[in-house]
């Protein structure tokens, strides 16, 4: 099992660097040429034309997920779907849910799977019980302590994140440098400017060890610590369900094939439009909208928030762009009385 999950690894990365080595995404001519090509959204540059592209390819860390159709599926009913409206931004329905606003960063280190799901979760813990109660699920926890979720910073399946949650739990857990929580993410944030006072990203950053104690600051045990998840589902692929689901419970996490010219991404609606796969990648969908006419999923991406639009992008609805629709994962987190 995992030596065929390392070999489709292996086989992203190789198609990725072939893809570099004849035309790279980074270039202004690249970008150039995205913006000649279409008018939906607009590229620009979010990293500088040296970056390593071992660095790129850890930006793409989701594994094929075997385990979505084992989730049972939630559909909703009509009558919510018929009351949608036409733009929905969770930030207005919950505004005691500062979260909804957070952009993490994953470093060089391919747990956007992680991400995905603990942003989500997070929202989560915040939405369900109407903006009383909040608890930052830790990205590193996650990472480091979920061996059946597939490679850690070599790509893992949000569907066994989902399932680690509701099994085992996860503590809390602030960015890097915070001293925010339980176990703060430990691979720091790199550089995706020049000049920049980060460090370069270089692609090389490894697992964090599993350990199960909080920050010598954090004055609670790490078992008591932990939250849990209640029950954990995937989303009907159709697109009022999602948006149901968005509506009614709070973001969720998706997952869907990045393309080279994403990486330019600055504003818009996204719609691939040259480049090729580099991979999967896992977000956290937040909302929905119109604008100019094109339909739109609004997500968190987890590069910073000098990426794309305040860290923030959108991509095209309702024809399972990229997959975006096609593997949705949620929970119901288990809140607990302080
Ligand atoms: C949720 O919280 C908001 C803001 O505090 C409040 O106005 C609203 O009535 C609450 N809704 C429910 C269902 O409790
Ligand atoms: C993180 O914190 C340590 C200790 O305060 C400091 O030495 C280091 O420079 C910080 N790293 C970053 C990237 O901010």
């Amino acid at each position: 099992m995992a030596a065929s999950r390392a070999t489709f690894v292996a086989l992203v990365c190789a198609l990725a660097i072939t893809v570099d080595a004849t035309q790279n995404p980074l270039t202004d001519e690249f970008i150039n040429l995205i913006n000649t090509k279409q008018n939906t959204w607009t590229a620009g540059r979010n990293f500088p034309l040296n970056t390593p592209f071992a660095h790129i390819k850890k930006l793409a860390g989701v594994l094929q997920d075997t385990h979505l159709a084992k989730l049972p599926k939630v559909e909703h009913d009509d009558e919510l779907i018929d009351s949608l409206p036409e733009n929905f931004d969770p930030r207005d329905k919950w505004p005691n849910c500062p979260t909804l606003n957070e952009v993490r960063d994953q470093g060089s280190c391919g747990s956007c799977w992680a991400f995905g799901a603990v942003e989500a979760m997070t929202d989560r813990y915040c939405t369900y019980s109407n903006g009383t109660k909040h608890f930052h699920f830790s990205a590193e926890d996650l990472l480091s302590c979920c061996p059946i979720c597939g490679l850690g910073c070599n790509g893992g399946m949000p569907t066994l994140a989902w399932e680690y949650w509701k099994h085992f739990g996860l503590v809390s857990g602030g960015s890097y440098n915070s001293s925010q929580g339980c176990r703060p993410y430990e691979i720091p944030p790199c550089e995706h400017h020049v000049p920049g006072n980060r460090l370069p990203c270089n692609g090389d950053s490894k697992t964090p060890k599993c350990q199960k104690s909080c920050e010598s600051n954090y004055n609670v045990d790490y078992r008591k610590d932990k939250r849990y998840g209640k029950h954990v589902f995937s989303v009907s692929s159709k697109e009022d369900h999602i948006r149901a689901e968005l509506f009614k419970n709070g973001p969720v996490e998706g997952a869907f094939t990045v393309y080279s010219d994403l990486l330019n991404y600055k504003t818009g609606v996204y719609k691939h439009t040259i480049g090729d796969a580099l991979g999967g990648h896992a977000v956290k969908i937040l909302g929905w909208g119109v604008e100019n006419g094109n339909k739109y999923w609004l997500i968190a991406n987890s590069w910073n928030s000098d990426w794309g639009d305040n860290g923030f992008f959108k991509i095209l609805r309702g024809e399972d762009h990229c997959g975006i629709e096609s593997s949705i994962v949620a929970g119901e987190p288990l809140l607990v009385e302080e």
